[in-house]
């Protein structure tokens, strides 16, 4: 089982934001969506978690068709969005117990998923700190751990580290790899660094359009570029003309 996206597109007012973009993940991958602002990354994952419906085109998700049945859909997956949904006045503790029991955890239930992922996301020892005085790269791993909460097998993280200090961003690296391989991964960056270290494929979009994909190893030697900043620079200047 997988992810099939089939000329997934998305028009808002006539403009394009998600062009036609075809494309499988296999279950279990680590997969980076690269693009500069604006190439239509976060539609995509807002298509792909059922949060907006596709103009055109289709995504068979683990089976189910977003189109058909996005219910069976949103119930296989999570989202740590662009903008994290991290409550401010409640305490990172609250935060996920409340999430939990909006997936129908009684207290009990709630408070040791709680423990359990506060415990996996080293937010043990804020978990009475509210929301507002988390650092970005703490709130991060709070909107991530929320996400876990519903025990999703495909997780979305839409540009997780920006904004972060270069320590958070390797902390936060590090619980990437940590759930590698345990679910399906789905991270939108435009840090090339980031893909290198974390992702098993890369796909480039640029202007709603997927311009190219592979491995690190393959785009390196479609492109005959040694290093990732020159493969994107050469991809989409490439797309820029096409
Ligand atoms: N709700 C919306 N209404 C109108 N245009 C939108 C909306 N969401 C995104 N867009 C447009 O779609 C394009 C892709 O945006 P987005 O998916 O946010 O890109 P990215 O996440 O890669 O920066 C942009 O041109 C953006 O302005
Ligand atoms: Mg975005």
């Amino acid at each position: 089982m997988e992810i099939a996206i089939k000329e997934l597109t998305k028009t808002f007012k006539g403009r394009i934001a998600v062009d036609h973009l075809s494309l499988t993940i296999g279950q279990g991958e680590f997969f980076a969506l690269l693009g500069e602002n604006g190439a239509g990354k976060t539609t995509t994952i807002k298509l792909l978690s059922c949060l907006m419906k596709p103009t055109s085109g289709d995504a068979i998700m683990l089976g189910d068709s977003i189109v058909e049945n996005p219910q069976a859909v949103k119930k296989k997956l999570n989202i740590s969005p662009q903008e994290t949904a991290v409550a401010r006045n409640l305490t990172v503790k609250e935060n996920l117990e409340f999430i939990a029991k909006i997936y129908g955890s009684d207290k009990r239930e709630a408070e040791q998923k709680a423990m359990g992922l506060m415990d996996k996301f080293g937010l043990m020892d804020r978990a009475k700190s509210k929301g507002r005085t988390l650092s970005g790269g703490l709130e991060r791993r709070l909107s991530i751990a929320m996400a876990m909460i519903s025990e999703p097998e495909i997780i979305f993280l839409d540009e997780p580290t920006v904004g972060l200090d270069v320590r958070a961003r390797l902390d936060l690296w590090q619980i990437l790899l940590d759930l590698k391989g345990q679910i399906t991964i789905i991270l939108t960056t435009h840090y090339l660094e980031e893909v290198e270290a974390l992702a098993d494929r890369i796909g480039i979009m640029h202007k709603g359009r997927l311009h190219a994909l592979g491995t690190l190893e393959e785009l390196k030697e479609q492109t005959g570029q040694a290093k990732l900043q020159d493969i994107f620079l050469q991809l989409t200047a490439e797309a820029e003309i096409q």
